[in-house]
């Protein structure tokens, strides 16, 4: 582990260990769902977006301590780490759940399977369990995973999701992805998916915790059969989303776990707020994917699986602010989630 972790690490486990519920002896559970697929997929998982130099060992962590859905992408940059760790945990492939992300520069039907055989090789496995495509908008094809003009602006692809989605389908055929599925999509974006192609998303990968709850949205691609998995599910937790060019500013508000009422329902179960953050996910009917690469916090996010009372989801529920923290709609020069809550206040910045 890198200087900068042990810094992290100690600096929140005695911040941790101050909040600390005295009893702790709620047994966890281990909730699977089972996707349009026929698939198993595990309701707590595991993101690895960031900290590239530590993801080896989270990963191999991770899976030594349980941990059997990992969530990765071909634009974070950390396939072979994870890959690596996947070896390293000793944990055989098949009991593993691992999903990976095409990028924006690679959605030419043309491109699509390359693509994926890059993703694999890194990833050292001959298959994925999902595939998802990571936003709606097409970029350039090309080397350039954020191909501008020389204003700056990003240059769109010239063919669509819907033809990614094809591609991605005749993919899932050759038996290197066992499921597809889509992320950062609008509702209007799933139902022209669902009319032009013969394959409904097994999965959407979207933003949810407390404070962005999507209450509609969520029942509507349950509804559809399509499973929820929700990323930044502690919500601003993440320090991108308050450096970023396109943080807003609401990610300065609050941090989701520091709530008096989850603090006050973690007492009675003997859980901490980020466990009750968690287990509303999965007591919601999703998969949760909390990223850390911090020993103690892998283990606290692990033990987020119980059972919270109707009386307790209600009092969650009251803390929905429709406060979306991630959204690159002006640096992608495509308005994402436009029939979804929580586009106002949308600022123009760069990432990448
Ligand atoms: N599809 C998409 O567009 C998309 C977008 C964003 C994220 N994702 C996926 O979702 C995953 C999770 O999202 P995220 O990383 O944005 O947010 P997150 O998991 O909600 O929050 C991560 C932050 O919370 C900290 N943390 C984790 N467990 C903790 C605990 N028990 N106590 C205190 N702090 C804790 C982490 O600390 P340390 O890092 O210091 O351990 C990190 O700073 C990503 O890694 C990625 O796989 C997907």
């Amino acid at each position: 582990m890198t200087t900068p972790n042990i810094t992290r690490a100690t600096l929140r486990k005695a911040l941790h260990t101050l909040h600390q519920p005295s009893i702790r002896t709620l047994t966890t559970r281990t909730t699977t769902y089972t996707l349009n697929t026929g698939a198993k997929i595990p309701a707590l998982g595991f993101g690895t977006f960031q900290d590239p130099d530590s993801q080896e060992h989270s990963v191999s962590q991770a899976l030594k301590k349980g941990m059997r859905l990992i969530d990765t992408a071909r634009v974070y940059n950390v396939e072979q780490q994870v890959g690596l760790g996947i070896k390293r945990s000793g944990i055989p492939r098949e009991d593993i759940f691992l999903g990976t992300k095409l990028w924006c520069n690679n959605y030419h039907p043309d491109d699509v399977e390359r693509a994926v055989d890059d993703s694999l090789r890194d990833l050292d496995t001959s298959y994925v369990d999902l595939l998802l495509m990571h936003y709606p908008c097409t970029f350039k094809r090309g080397e350039e995973r954020f191909p501008r003009d020389s204003e700056g602006r990003m240059i769109h692809g010239e063919t669509t999701y819907v033809d990614t989605w094809k591609a991605m389908e005749r993919v899932s055929k050759t038996g290197k992805v066992r499921a597809i599925g889509v992320s950062n999509f609008s509702k209007g974006e799933i139902e022209t998916l669902i009319r032009e192609s013969s394959t409904v998303p097994a999965v959407h990968q979207m933003e949810v915790h407390p404070y962005l709850q999507q209450k509609g949205f969520n029942e509507w691609l349950r509804a559809q059969g399509i499973h929820v998995v929700q990323f930044s599910p502690l919500g601003n937790m993440n320090d991108f989303y308050r450096q970023t060019g396109w943080s807003k500013e609401i990610a300065h508000m609050m941090r989701v776990i520091d709530q008096p009422i989850l603090k006050d329902i973690g007492q009675k179960y003997g859980k901490s707020p980020v466990q009750v953050v968690l287990a509303w996910g999965i007591n919601s009917g999703r998969s949760v994917i909390p990223k850390s690469v911090i020993d103690w916090q892998i283990e606290e996010n692990l033990a987020a699986d119980f059972e919270l009372q109707p009386e307790d989801m209600a009092q969650i529920a009251t803390l929905d602010a429709k406060a979306r923290f991630n959204d690159p709609s002006l640096d992608y020069e495509w308005r994402l989630y436009s029939d979804l809550e929580g586009i106002d206040g949308t600022v123009r910045g760069r990432t990448h």
